[in-house]
């Protein structure tokens, strides 16, 4: 089938950049830090919280592209450990945000055989929150096209300590003397076992930073940063960045066009079990309450 059937272009730079695209090469894994909702509020003299809401719609249209173009595994950084440190307003605000997108989209995102993870200290979320994401977990559970992973209350470095937590706690649980972790190991105790890793990262807004988001993951992730702020970031921005991805050359360490050694989940296949990623989380969930 041709890009333009699969996605109807809506104007003329959707279609060239369609055009451009490589159905055969897509990102894997996906990864997006959506920045700049604030700031889009403040250059139009709105509160920040219509910047959240103009986000939301930015983040329908990624997901709905990613669904269309069959990307197997896209992840969006929704609510950082370190955005506690925010007004108390806008922090409820994000959280009912969230519980209304859930109440209003998880029908469609069922309908289009989406599968819904959360990774993140979910345990620590107000009690709505928490009962709302397993319930988008549990009804979508079967589905067998695209991981749609919101990182909710997540930070890289907690994560890299959930995981070695947890390994602790299966070398005293069996009494083991020895024990030795390698990158496999250490990878299924992430919240994102199973998951291949991310090979593009989006950041939007400009920043050149990773913000403590999947931090093992992107060891070898393509970076792409846009200046365009998040609720601008349209599906023609999209397809700009998957087209910028597929022409760079991925070398992972390496010369030439080789796929890398190190990190279990280089070239993961997209049909890997998702069913490691809920059980390495709630391993992980379960060693903290413990
Ligand atoms: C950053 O903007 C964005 C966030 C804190 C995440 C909120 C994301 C959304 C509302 C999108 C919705 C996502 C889902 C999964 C429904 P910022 O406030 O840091 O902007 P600033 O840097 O300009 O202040």
């Amino acid at each position: 089938m041709k890009n333009s059937e699969i996605l109807k272009p809506a104007n003329r730079e959707e279609a060239e950049l369609l055009e451009k695209l490589d159905p055969k090469r897509l990102p894997n894994h996906l990864a997006v830090i959506m920045d700049g909702n604030g700031r889009w509020a403040e250059r139009r003299h709105l509160p920040r919280i219509a910047g959240h809401r103009a986000g939301v719609k930015a983040a329908r249209a990624v997901i709905e592209t990613c669904a269309r173009l069959s990307v197997p595994c896209l992840t969006l950084y929704a609510f950082s450990l370190e955005n506690w440190r925010r007004p108390r307003a806008e922090v409820d605000f994000l959280m009912r945000l969230l519980r209304e997108y859930l109440k209003r989209e998880l029908p469609t995102i069922h309908k289009n055989n989406i599968r819904m993870l959360f990774i993140g200290r979910s345990e620590e979320l107000p009690e709505g929150v928490r009962k709302d994401i397993a319930d988008a977990m549990r009804e979508t559970a079967r589905n067998t096209g695209m991981k749609l992973v919101v990182a909710l209350n997540y930070g890289g470095r907690a994560e890299l300590a959930d995981a070695f937590n947890a390994m602790l706690d299966h070398v005293r649980a069996n009494g083991l003397s020895a024990f030795h972790a390698d990158e496999q190991t250490i990878s299924e105790h992430l919240y994102t076992a199973g998951l291949p890793d991310p090979d593009l990262l989006i950041r939007t807004s400009g920043e050149m930073r990773v913000s403590n988001f999947l931090l093992w993951q992107i060891a070898y992730a393509e970076i792409y940063v846009t200046e365009t702020l998040w609720p601008d970031f349209s599906r023609a921005r999209l397809l700009e960045a998957i087209v910028d991805f597929q022409k760079r050359e991925r070398r992972y360490g390496g010369l030439g066009s080789e796929r890398g050694r190190g990190s279990s989940n280089h070239g993961a296949s997209p049909g890997s079990s998702v069913a490691r990623a809920t059980e390495a989380a709630e391993r992980v969930t379960r060693s903290r309450r413990g």
